[in-house]
């Protein structure tokens, strides 16, 4: 019978991947962030696949890594989002587009004319990942000389999300009316000014664009935080969570969920969705065999960096080929600590293997055959870990294709995931309502 609740599915879009060593991979498109035709292809695949989302995060500065480590990653480096989803907009029909935005360097009217015209150009397929921005380098990049506190960026974000909302609802529904004989071409009666002025923001208002064709763009939240947790609850339609346990998801989820009633919300409008790296293989060893692969292509001496800081302790002097030794207490995170030095006992990884298994992704990895893949999500979706996940791909091509060709398919059968969209916006997929507006609630 099939499962009542299915999975959703958002593609984590680093063109090259998130996986630091991918561009060496063997056949991979090293190029594939400033490619638009890989780009193209890559989300004609995953909308072929039925995915809800194609993501596409964003950065304000180059990642605030050691220039050692810098200088041989792709995933510093990318394509402007709107632009970007843009184009993308043009050369698909109903795969959700995802964009990051700032609530610390951007303006509120930016963003809600940016969101409402890519809502308008993909017939409502648009949404909004919120971010406060952690990167402190990103200030520099915009005229200041250090970055906001994390509390005060918060309660920007709050703020902000109600302006670009209240800008969204600018025009009724029915504003638009373009009455050819009157000479009418809206109702200024179904016009808002918005006429904000709060603590961090003063914007006056109207949009001067059209209610978005999904009213709003899906909210989407990626903040684990205390105040990113309470900014979800209350705002976000899907959080993008990086847990690394079955155990740790099922804990944030009913978490996050469980807030959502205090602001009278229902907990089926929030998509949790985590983000796992899947690695394809026709057996669980080929699989591993993929992963070491990908792994080894992490050069040593940012591997060595990524090693140190989730030890919290100078690792560049151990033999690289020898065990981990013991590793005293430190101030840094203890869990970290622990989880780093557990993963290197429990799969007797080297220090060379184990610095590039954390300097490439040290996060969730599904890595297995396609049945290993769909048994491990069915549990989280069953077991109330997730609502689906944010999938990213080890290498591009080959494991996006791998990903559709082999495990949606796997997917489908055990009836977890759909065969084919149900409606054509980014709402219709994730079963999210479309919001009133606040001003015309009945239009
Ligand atoms: C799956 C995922 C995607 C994210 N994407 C972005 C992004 O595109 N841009 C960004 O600045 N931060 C991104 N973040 C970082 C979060 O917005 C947030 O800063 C981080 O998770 C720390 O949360 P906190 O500030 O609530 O502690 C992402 C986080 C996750 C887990």
């Amino acid at each position: 019978m099939p499962s009542p609740r299915q999975l959703h599915l958002g593609a984590v879009m680093r063109p090259v991947s998130i996986h630091t060593g991918a561009w060496r991979y063997p056949g991979a498109y090293p190029d594939a962030n400033f490619n638009f035709a890989h780009l193209k292809r890559f989300a004609r695949k995953l909308e072929a696949g039925k995915f809800d989302a194609f993501f596409m995060a964003d950065h304000l500065a180059v990642l605030n890594m050691p220039v050692e480590a810098l200088k041989r990653s792709h995933t510093v480096t990318s394509f402007e989002p709107f632009t970007l989803l843009s184009a993308l907009a043009g050369a698909t029909e109903r795969i959700g587009l995802v964009a990051t935005a700032s609530t610390t360097f951007d303006a509120p009217y930016h963003i809600a004319r940016r969101f409402a015209s890519l809502d308008h150009i993909s017939g409502g397929r648009a949404g909004w990942n919120i971010v406060t921005t952690s990167n402190p380098d990103a200030a520099l990049n915009f005229g200041l000389t250090e970055h906001k506190e994390h509390g005060e960026r918060y309660d920007r974000a709050r703020e902000f999300y109600d302006v670009v909302t209240g800008l969204w609802d600018s025009f009724a529904d029915d504003a638009f009316t373009r009455d050819r004989e009157s000479g009418l071409y809206f109702d200024p009666d179904k016009m808002h000014v918005l006429d904000h002025k709060g603590e961090h923001l003063s914007v006056r208002g109207p949009l001067n664009i059209a209610r978005p064709v999904q009213g709003w763009p899906v909210i989407v939240q990626a903040g684990a935080s205390e105040a990113g947790r309470q900014l979800a609850a209350e705002t976000a339609e899907a959080v993008f969570a990086a847990h690394r346990t079955l155990a740790e998801g099922q804990a944030f989820y009913a978490d996050l969920k469980g807030r959502m009633a205090r602001f009278g919300r229902d907990p089926d409008h929030l998509k949790i969705l985590p983000g796992v790296l899947v690695v394809v293989g026709d057996s669980v060893e080929e699989a591993r065999e993929k992963r070491a692969l990908l792994d080894s292509f992490v050069h040593y001496d940012s591997a060595i960096a990524s090693l140190s800081i989730a030890l919290g302790h100078d690792a560049s002097g151990f033999d690289p080929d020898g065990p981990l030794p013991d590793i005293p207490d430190t101030n840094a995170s203890k869990s970290g600590r622990e989880r780093t030095i557990a993963l290197a006992r429990d799969e007797n990884l080297t220090v060379r293997q184990l610095a590039q298994r954390l300097g490439g992704y040290g996060g969730l990895a599904f890595v297995g055959t396609p049945a290993t893949i769909a048994d491990a999500m069915e549990q989280w979706l069953v077991e109330r870990g997730s609502d689906g996940f944010n999938v990213m791909f080890p290498y591009l091509p080959e494991g996006l294709d791998d990903f559709v060709d082999k495990v949606v398919p796997e997917l489908q059968r055990r009836g977890l995931f759909r065969t084919d969209y149900a409606g054509t916006t980014l709402r219709d997929h994730l079963g999210l309502p479309r919001p009133a507006n606040r001003f015309f609630p009945g239009s």
